[in-house]
């Protein structure tokens, strides 16, 4: 019997497990559900004869990929993976896989949310800004880029998008303009919502040069990953420009300095939580279930990110 542990510190939504447990329950494999771990020791100690693991955020590093003797697959119940060691995984002949798409709308739907959110004052009661008219980017028009443009058309947005990896034609088909350049996606929008991944080209990439080019009353949103903003750049551009907003899931290290100078301009949630629906979770997590039973049972590597 395979058995599968669920190493989630921030668990999915009950209905979730319970829908990923009768998947793997209907195929004969056992479930180890570890949540809320207070240590990476934990995650370490679970993981020793599993044959294939479910995670979220958690932190499959070196230290994790060696520690499991049984290990064949990891899933990535999501879209970004750069929380798994793929260098170690592949040494181990360890797949990794993602599920992208599965979390998509959740992420999309909270940073229209947050954006609504601050435009109003954080419901104070004072005069907000209407979305409405307004020009949003989209910093690559990936599956959450795309479900905030079509938000952000309903909410009568002009949207634009730059994105070098797809056709602009395909952008434009979605009734977006697409822009030839990152900078003059920026110099364009008011607001600018990041879908890029962090990875060791993105990583910092959001800086200065890029924010000071922004319109009046700028805003940046950022669902991706909190390590593609350059921070230097952010406490810069939060000083030179009263005019500049910024929304975050989760905060950047800089919080406190930002809490401390800033207040108003700013938005944080306390803990990542764009995905952190029941809808998300149940879609991620089933997708993770079944690409773990087609690949132990039928070899199937759709959706590998370490070939
Ligand atoms: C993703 O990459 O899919 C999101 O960042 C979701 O992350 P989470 O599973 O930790 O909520």
């Amino acid at each position: 019997m395979a058995k599968v542990l669920i190493a989630t510190e921030k668990p999915f939504a009950p209905a979730a497990v319970n829908e990923i447990k009768s998947v793997f329950e209907k195929a004969n494999y056992e479930v180890i559900l570890l949540e809320k771990y207070a240590d990476q020791s934990d995650f370490i100690k679970a993981v020793k004869d599993v044959d294939a693991l479910i995670i979220r955020s958690d932190n499959a590093n070196r230290e994790v990929i060696e520690a499991a003797d049984n290990l064949k697959i990891i899933v990535r119940a999501g879209a970004g993976y750069d929380n798994i060691d793929l260098e170690a995984a592949t040494e181990k002949g360890i797949v990794a896989m993602n599920t992208p798409g599965q979390n998509s709308n959740a992420v999309a739907e909270l940073a229209v949310g947050m954006m609504v959110y601050l435009a109003r004052n954080q419901f104070n009661g004072k005069a907000g800004t209407e979305l409405k008219g307004k020009k949003i980017g989209i910093h690559a028009y990936g599956n959450v880029g795309k479900y905030v443009a079509q938000i952000a058309k309903g909410f009568g947005m002009e949207v634009y998008a730059f994105d070098p990896f797809i056709p602009k034609e395909t952008i434009e088909n979605d009734g977006v303009t697409a822009l030839d350049s990152v900078e003059e996606l920026y110099k364009t929008c008011q607001y600018i919502s990041l879908h890029i991944p962090a990875n060791e080209k993105t990583k910092e990439s959001i800086n200065y040069d890029l924010l000071k080019i922004m319109p009046l009353n700028a805003t940046l949103v950022n669902t991706a990953r909190k390590e593609v903003i350059c921070e230097e750049s952010l406490l810069k551009i939060f000083a030179d420009r009263p005019d500049f907003k910024y929304i975050s899931d989760i905060a950047p290290n800089c919080k406190d300095e930002i809490v401390e100078k800033f207040e108003g301009r700013y938005f944080f949630t306390p803990k990542k939580m764009g995905a952190q629906t029941s809808e998300a979770n149940i879609n991620a997590g089933i997708a993770s279930a079944n690409q773990i039973i087609n690949f132990l049972e039928k070899d199937d590597t759709t959706f590998q990110v370490n070939k």
